[in-house]
């Protein structure tokens, strides 16, 4: 009996593993980019502005700067380094003025 629990217990973390790699922290990231996009992501200078943005439209963006489809002068270098996973959660952390 014992050894069909730990089994079990097995199977569920293998099964749960792939759904636990997709939580990222980017707490550290997210933090970053005000330094080019300004306090609260308001924009600043030549830097566009992020407040407002839908998620969806943020991480559209950052996927196309990644792979050259948008022109960019900075992001398609910074953007190189994001899995899409961070991106998605980037997005959904800094989209809808949050
Ligand atoms: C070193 C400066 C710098 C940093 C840091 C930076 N950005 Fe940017 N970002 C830019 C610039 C400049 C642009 C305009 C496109 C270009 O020329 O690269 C831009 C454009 C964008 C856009 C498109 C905005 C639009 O007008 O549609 C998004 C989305 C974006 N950045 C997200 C981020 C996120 C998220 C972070 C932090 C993880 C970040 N950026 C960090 C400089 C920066």
């Amino acid at each position: 009996m014992r050894h069909i629990i730990r089994a079990a217990l097995v199977l569920a973390l293998v099964l749960a593993g792939p759904a636990l790699a997709q939580t990222v922290d980017v707490t550290a990231l997210s933090a970053s980019c005000a330094t080019c996009h300004g306090p609260g992501l308001e924009g600043s200078g030549a830097m566009p502005s992020l407040k407002g943005r839908r998620a969806a439209d943020i991480a559209t963006a950052i996927k196309q700067f990644q792979s050259g489809e948008r022109p960019a002068t900075i992001m398609m270098r910074l953007s190189k380094g994001w899995s899409a996973a961070e991106i998605d959660a980037l997005a959904a952390k800094l989209g809808e003025g949050k």
